[in-house]
């Protein structure tokens, strides 16, 4: 997959996402996933949609294959987000999108399958990831082309009010506190009355990443320098604290929780 995406034509798309007016916080400019240069390399774009791929292998071991693990993580999850804005959201469909770290584009075509009318905007700090998902998007179109958007997920530069939902999937284990509680603070802006806010990511509350050999959780913390910050953060009281109500968590799967909260009607 990664040879395939180093030895394409995707270098074209840098210069179309591209905004260069961004500035990187310090965070996402230090080493990061082993690489130098941190998500601005080829290398770990070229590289990123086989790591996602593990998060579901690694998730559910016993998957006979890597479809099976993959729908069984991802479709969880959607489903989760789906329930709760069917029951908190008085009624609104979901039209506007934001999928916040979107990467290279992987769960931004999970929500595009899911909501196959809505209007999806992926954002992400990366513009090398971005370029790789525009060029999978230009490979395997979605249901409606995506718009693309560099940019910071703590100060988007995005309208108030703008979206029914935005989904922040495995961003912020990758995160210092902080910016976790700005992005809470930036998405309770970014959506309307009745959206709903969804974050997937690794559960505090996991016995199997609990119980991780404390040599394997050193060795990802080394790459994953937040880990510590993102499990002491607690982040149901931050969404509280930022103005979210039935902020509800659960474990979708064996390693990971996905939390929803409400923007009040
Ligand atoms: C693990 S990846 C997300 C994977 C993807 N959402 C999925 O579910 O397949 C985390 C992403 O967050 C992005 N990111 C990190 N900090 C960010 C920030 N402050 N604003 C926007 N994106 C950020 C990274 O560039 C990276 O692409």
């Amino acid at each position: 997959m990664t040879r395939q995406i180093l030895e394409s034509d995707v270098y074209q798309e840098l210069e179309t996402v591209l905004n260069p007016s961004v500035v990187y916080p310090d965070y996402y400019l230090k080493p990061f996933h082993a690489y130098d240069e941190g998500n601005l390399s080829w290398l770990a774009a070229a590289e990123a949609e086989a790591a996602t791929i593990s998060i579901a292998i690694r998730a559910i071991p016993t998957a006979s294959s890597i479809d099976e693990a993959t729908q069984a993580v991802r479709g969880t999850w959607l489903n989760t987000v789906e329930q709760h804005h069917l029951q908190y959201s008085g009624n609104s469909a979901v039209h506007d999108i934001l999928d916040i770290g979107c990467s290279v584009g992987v769960s931004t075509r999970f929500l595009s399958d899911k909501f196959p009318l809505a209007n999806i905007t992926g954002l992400d700090l990366s513009p090398y990831f971005l370029s790789v998902a525009k060029y999978n998007e230009r490979r395997k179109p979605m249901n409606k082309p995506v718009r693309w958007i560099h940019a910071n997920g703590e100060d988007t530069g995005l309208p108030s009010n703008s979206f029914d939902l935005v989904s922040l999937s495995y961003l912020f284990h990758e995160l210092p506190a902080q910016a976790t509680v700005n992005m809470v603070k930036e998405v309770f802006r970014l959506l309307q009355p009745g959206g709903t806010m969804a974050v997937t990511d690794n559960s505090p509350k996991s016995k199997v990443l609990q119980e991780l050999p404390p040599v394997l959780f050193t060795l990802m913390k080394s790459t994953e320098p937040f880990l510590d910050e993102y499990y002491l953060l607690d982040l149901e009281g931050a969404m509280r604290e930022a103005g979210f109500v039935n902020v509800i968590s659960v474990l979708t799967d064996p390693r990971h929780r996905t939390v929803t909260g409400t923007v009040p009607l």
